[in-house]
Parts: C-alpha cells; structure tokens; sequence
C-alpha cells in the first residue's frame, strides 16, 4: 500500500520545520509589566516573583536598559504608593510613582511605549478595586476616579491606558474624559475578559493590592463562563476599546481563541504572576526546563489566537527568539 499523507516529510530537520510554522512569536507582540513604587533609589527583589523587582522612578534606567537591549520596547506600568485612603486618591497624584515613572521614561528612553494600568486596588486601604458602599464596590462612583486616574497619565505622557477594575461602562467614562481634554488619539487596552483568578496571588503580594475583606467576585467574572467573556468583550468594544484582553491566558485558551475570531480589534492577553511563578517554582526544583516551557506556553497563547502578550517573561522570550528557538 502507497500511503500518500505523510506528515511526518515536513518534519525532517529544522529549517523545514521552521518553515512551515503557523504560529511566529515576535518581540513587538511582547509587552513588559513593570511595577513602580514610591520613593527614591530604591530597587527591591520581588519575593514572590523570583527575578521581578520593584523599582522607584529616579531607578528605572537599569532594567529600560536591559529590555531595549533584548529588543521589548513597550511596559506596562503598575504603581505602588507609599499612603493609601478610602477612595484611593493616590492613583491620581500627578506626583505619584506611575506619573512620575511616565515622565522619565518618556525623557530618558522615549523609544518606549508606555502603558499603564488604571485600577485603584494598589491604592485604597481596603484594597478593593473602586470606591466602597457598605461591603460593595459603588460601579458608577468608581468610574468618575478611574477616569481622572487615566487622565493623569495620560498627562504625565502615557501613550495608552489600560483599565483593569472590571466596572461597567469604564471605557465609555474614560474615552469620554481623554476626549474632552484633547486626548482622542490616546487608545485604551480594555482589560475587557477579566477573570476573579487564584493565579493573581503573587502580583496582590507584589503590588500590596490584597483585598482587605471579601474578594473580588462581585465584579471580575466567574471563571465557569465563556458566553459571558464575548458580552464583556462586545460591551467594551462598542463603547471604544481600541484593544481587548483576556486574563489569565493560560487556563483561559478557549476564551482568547473565541474572542479572536469575534472580534475585529487586536487581542491581547496577560500571562498573569501566578502563571509566572508556577513556571518559575518547577524550574528552580528542577522539575521543568524553564527555557522550553516559557516557548512552549508563550506559543499556546499566540497559537489561541492573541496578537500581543503581557508576560513577566517577555525579556526572557526576546533572548530565546534571538537564539531562534
Ligand atoms: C489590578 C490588577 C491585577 C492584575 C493586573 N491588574 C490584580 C487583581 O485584579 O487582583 C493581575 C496581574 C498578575 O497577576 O500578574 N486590578
Ligand atoms: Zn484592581
């Protein structure tokens, strides 16, 4: 018998291999998370992300450095402030660590495009991710600070906001604010799929945004549904996201490869801390080849079908793309 498919012909050696890949990672799909705190010379290990740091404004020109050398050109700016209050006032500051941490940035390294996230979580003393009545997060009160807070990046020189509070009608109340003082070139990333996820346990140590009481199932969605994500996704794209996000990506493929072909926006998705750590724990035990596992996963989620990544390990992949793995 002739058997005329045989796979296996494209697979004879690398450079056919290669060639015939489906999926190419590239380092402009790559974006960075960088987290910012208050203060002055400061640089700190990051305990419960093995090789993350946090990093004041006036220190920041190390690790811009390293990631223009590896080729990853845009951050996403997570801030850290030193006083928190109930309605999370810091996150507004026009001297706070992120506003201040945009204008170096911008003047030191202006090849950079910087994002930042726009939540109060970081900033209010119960932690949660808006304004309080009662035990409940006030939607519609929260979105009056989430707008002011994305207005003050975007005037300290953001290049792009990205809310990640999870409130209804958020980028509709943004876009209105940045539209009205100027800023209608400014896009918005809607981190529009959102899951209430155990996987961001390492980033709420890191950033000290531990919800002080209760969680955050009142507003991130609940994990059992996929139907609900394309409605998240649809609501934020009518009211004017410009780029729509699906977080955490790994235990959420479906979800990426399903809004990828709904929607006509560029997709993004966030390997979130906790799938940081859990790669980075199996390595350091010497369970997993960290190198091969960060490809292999990195590849799943652009396989899914996202067109930009937000991963702790996006200097590590720039290294492995230039050694052409
Ligand atoms: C703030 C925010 C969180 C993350 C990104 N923005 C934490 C949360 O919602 O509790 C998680 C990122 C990560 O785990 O890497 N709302
Ligand atoms: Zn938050």
């Amino acid at each position: 018998m002739e058997l005329l498919n045989r796979p296996r012909r494209l697979r004879s050696n690398q450079t056919i291999r290669n060639m015939v890949r489906e999926t190419r990672v590239s380092k402009s799909a790559l974006v960075y998370p960088l987290f910012v705190r208050e203060g002055s010379n400061i640089i700190e290990d990051i305990p419960s992300l093995d090789g993350q740091k946090r990093y004041s404004p006036d220190r920041l020109s190390g690790i811009l450095t390293e990631l223009t050398e590896a080729g990853v050109n845009t951050v996403l700016l997570f801030g850290i402030p030193e006083h928190k209050d109930e309605i999370g006032s810091g996150a507004w500051d026009e001297n706070g660590a992120v506003q201040q941490a945009i204008r170096s940035i911008k003047q030191n390294f202006p090849q950079f495009y910087v994002i930042t996230d726009v939540c109060m979580c970081e900033y209010t003393n119960h932690g949660h991710c808006g304004i309080l009545c009662g035990h409940q997060v006030d939607n519609d009160k929260t979105l009056e600070v989430l707008a002011k807070t994305a207005l003050s990046h975007v005037k300290a020189g953001a290049d792009m906001v990205a809310p990640s509070d999870m409130m209804d009608g958020r980028i509709l109340a943004i876009r209105d604010v940045l539209d009205k003082n100027g800023y209608s070139d400014i896009p918005i990333m809607s981190y529009a799929v959102k899951y209430s996820s155990a996987f961001y346990g390492p980033f709420r140590e890191a950033a000290g945004s531990a919800p002080s009481f209760g969680d955050r199932k009142g507003y991130q969605m609940d994990y059992h549904n996929r139907r609900e994500g394309m409605k998240e996704a649809a609501l934020d794209v009518e009211q004017g996201a410009d780029i729509i996000m699906v977080k955490p990506a790994l235990s959420y493929l479906d979800v990426i490869c399903e809004v990828a072909q709904s929607f006509d926006v560029p997709m993004a998705a966030y390997s979130v801390s906790g799938e940081y750590a859990m790669i980075k724990t199996a390595a350091k035990a010497g369970l997993i080849d960290e190198a091969a596992i960060v490809c292999e996963t990195a590849v799943s989620i652009f396989r899914a079908g996202a067109d930009i990544l937000i991963t702790y390990f996006a200097i590590d992949l720039a290294h492995y793309i230039d050694e052409g793995r």
